[in-house]
């Protein structure tokens, strides 16, 4: 199984219900689920990162960018500022993060050039 699959479906299930919290438009639970969600992509980023840097992975720079932006974004909201909306853009984030990104091929790659 791959190292980082069970952080993956952990992320998946904090972000399921934050999704929930902010359907429900309670601010309590929004408040909470999304700082538990910010604390948790923190942890598995930093974790993801020093493992690519072990690695010595190519596209290492490309992948913390986009890291870096995501937490940017998820970091920069308030959560009475959480809607359908900013749910759907984080969900596409992580539904094209997740597959493409993530994948363990990718992450053992050295000196491998992409075609054009
Ligand atoms: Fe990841
Ligand atoms: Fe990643």
């Amino acid at each position: 199984m791959w190292i980082f699959d069970s952080q993956h479906e952990f992320l998946v299930a904090l972000f399921d219900s934050l999704s929930k919290q902010v359907r429900s438009g309670k601010l309590t639970g929004v408040n909470e689920d999304l700082s538990k969600f910010r604390s948790f992509v923190n942890q598995h980023f930093e974790t993801e990162e020093h493992h690519m840097q072990q690695m010595d992975y190519k596209f290492y720079d490309e992948h913390k960018a986009q890291h870096d932006r995501f937490l940017q974004d998820i970091s920069a909201i308030q959560p009475e500022q959480l809607n359908n909306e900013i749910i759907a853009d984080w969900a596409a984030w992580w539904l094209c993060h997740l597959p493409f990104n993530d994948r363990p091929d990718r992450f053992n790659l050295k000196s491998v050039n992409w075609p054009d």
